[in-house]
């Protein structure tokens, strides 16, 4: 089970539309989008070859796209093709103009 840790990660001025923003919340490296007025928080590490680069990718028919070879995830799923695994995907609020992410660690596996 996850618990709720929704960690203050920039203002939503900072963002501009379809620019990826890097931010460090709790150990993990997030990259965080605002596409057509919604705010996405993506694990920012490719899972193709461990590149941290996802924050300097762009957007393409609601996806990022890592800027190194091209693989695309979808903003709101992370997923690669319709049902293959890609990124972590945090869930966002945004309060008093302010975007914050829940940060859920993996839980241990028993
Ligand atoms: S490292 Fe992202 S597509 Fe290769």
């Amino acid at each position: 089970m996850e618990t709720e840790n929704f960690i203050k990660a920039c203002k939503v001025a900072e963002l501009k539309e379809g620019v990826g923003k890097r931010v460090y919340l709790d150990d993990e490296e997030i990259a965080i989008f605002k596409v057509d007025g919604e705010v996405y928080a993506l694990n920012n590490t490719c899972p193709h070859q461990q590149a941290r680069k996802i924050h300097e990718g762009f957007i393409e028919d609601h996806g990022v796209v890592c800027p190194l070879h091209g693989w695309k995830f979808d903003l709101t799923t992370g997923n690669v093709a319709p049902d293959r695994r890609g990124l972590k995907t945090y869930p966002v609020k945004i309060e008093n103009g302010f975007v914050f992410v829940n940060v859920t660690k993996k839980e241990l596996s028993w």
